[in-house]
């Protein structure tokens, strides 16, 4: 590593051996959804090992990376399912960095430097954080990028002032940190550079206050004085119906509002790093469904904002701290390619409902490391679930019939769980081979249960053996094999 002028030391940070290599670890494929040839990749395990073993193959090729890891606050985070009028609570992740800030840096170092060889030369790290870490994650990426990669450092504002914040005995710490990093100083952003909008409120006639009509576009706008808007780019702008005289002869510049999908009337403006607007707004204020019950789950508009600005649709975007899959439902909306990692059983269970469950959906691998041990939930033992074969004609049907589990604590209900609604999400691989494929998944409905039986599948696309893997509401697996032999 290129030595620079200031440096961040903390104890341990060179400590004997290479970390990275410390944690590799094999990868083995375990579930292939859609297409094939799909390259979008989902790891469940430690992402230290997963970028380990991914680098032969993806070294120099991601054009982003958005990464949201723990901010260092010991805190320990859940996720939760509604089932019914009642709702279990998972584990999801425990934030280790809290106990003491330099295991926290010698943590994330080998993980940020793994990061910086995975990005495409004009690639981009978008890093959030907080108030705990932040100055100290700085001057570590100033370490690894170079100080002249450093873009930005966004403020976005992650709450409103409100309740606990407020009322603390000092101002609310709202903002959270994104810092932008290019791998070379310089790289363009590929993508749109991002405008927000912001509504603009009506007047009593139901008018957008302090605008004007303007015949020609048959639209509202807004004015602003030209400023340092030189006389050749006036006459620019003249061209293009942007210039408003005064009737005192004064000259400005026209602002255009547009009607969003809502049909409120909005200002769109170019964004600056102050990200506090409509579009960003927190998860809490977005449109319901967006909800996934993962603690920490960051907004939707918040990464369609980072991953149109900085790549162009089949560019390759990374999140090794996956979470809820917030950047991997999105990367998949915008048409990228992506990888994703979690280590953590709750996050990958979520992360494959939310990318199945799409209107399209999304084609991936899953694959998993060797060592299984990175489970973060208690091992209990699987349950065992019930399968009764149909035949149909030419064609051959599975029906769940009973699914014996282990309850679980189950807040706000005083009954248990009937076994089919323990059921999380199902999947039939027809023709299951050493990687499960299903081509049938169910997910139980928001509140209900899921179909318990597959529709009827042709023999002639049925293999020898077919595999139903349930996942239930308490987060762990039961599978079954089937034999069709019989059935023929
Ligand atoms: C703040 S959450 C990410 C939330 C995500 N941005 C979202 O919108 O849902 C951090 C995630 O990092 C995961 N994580 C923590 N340490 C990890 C590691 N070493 N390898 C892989 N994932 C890790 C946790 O399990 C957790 O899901």
């Amino acid at each position: 590593m290129q030595k620079r002028g200031i440096e961040l030391v903390w104890p341990g940070k060179y400590d004997d051996g290479d970390p990275a290599e410390a944690a590799r670890i094999t990868l083995v494929p375990a579930e292939r959804h859609g297409d094939p040839a799909s390259e979008n990749v989902l790891v469940h395990g430690d992402n230290l090992g997963a970028m380990t073993a991914l680098l032969p193959a993806y070294e120099g090729t991601v054009d982003l990376v958005y990464i949201d890891p723990p901010f260092a606050t010991n805190l320990r985070f859940f996720s939760q399912t509604n089932v019914g009028d009642g709702e279990i609570e998972r584990d999801a992740y425990r934030d280790p960095g809290g106990n003491s800030m330099a295991d926290y840096l010698s943590a994330m170092l080998p993980r940020l430097r793994l990061i910086h060889r995975l990005l495409a030369p004009e690639g981009k790290l978008f890093l959030h954080c907080d108030w705990r870490a932040n100055a100290l994650l700085r001057v570590v990426l100033d370490e690894i990028f170079g100080p002249e990669s450093f873009r930005n450092e966004i403020a976005w504002r992650r709450a409103p002032n409100l309740g606990r914040q407020a009322a603390s005995r000092q101002l609310g710490r709202v903002l959270d940190t994104i810092f932008v990093y290019s791998k070379r100083p310089g790289a363009l952003f590929r993508g749109e550079a991002p405008r927000k909008s912001t509504p603009v409120a009506l007047d009593r006639s139901g008018k957008p206050k302090g605008a004007r009509w303007d015949e020609l576009a048959q639209c509202f706008f807004t004015t602003a004085p030209r400023g340092d808007y030189t006389d050749k780019s006036i006459a620019e702008l003249r061209t293009k119906n942007r210039v408003y005289d005064s009737s005192a002869g004064k000259v400005y510049i026209k602002y255009f509002l547009r009607k969003d999908d809502a049909g409120r009337w909005v200002k769109d403006q170019p964004v600056d790093t102050l990200w506090d607007d409509y579009d960003v707004r927190p998860l809490r204020h977005r449109p319901k469904g967006e909800e996934m019950g993962y603690d920490t789950q960051k907004p939707e508009g918040l990464l369609e904002r980072i991953i149109g600005w900085a790549t162009r649709p089949g560019d390759r975007v990374a999140d090794f701290y996956a979470g809820s899959g917030t950047t991997l439902a999105v990367a998949e909306a915008m048409g990228r390619r992506w990888i994703g990692s979690d280590v953590g059983r709750p996050a990958i269970d979520i992360i494959r409902r939310r990318l199945l469950a799409r209107p399209t959906p999304a084609s991936f691998v899953l694959v998993t490391a060797d060592n299984p041990n990175h489970s973060s939930d208690i091992t209990i033992a699987p349950p065992a679930v019930e399968v009764a074969l149909h035949r149909e004609g030419e064609g051959l049907r599975l029906e769940l019939t009973g699914l014996a589990c282990a309850a679980r604590p189950l807040r706000g209900r005083a009954t248990a769980l009937a076994w089919p609604e323990q059921i999380e999400s199902w999947m039939v691989d027809w023709d299951f081979g050493d990687v499960l494929a299903p081509s049938f998944v169910a997910h139980r409905a928001a509140g209900g249960t899921s179909a318990l039986t597959t529709p009827t599948m042709p023999r002639t696309q049925a293999g020898r053996i077919a595999k139903v893997v349930v996942h239930t509401v308490y987060g762990d697996t039961a599978t079954r094999i089937v034999p069709l032999t019989e059935a023929r």
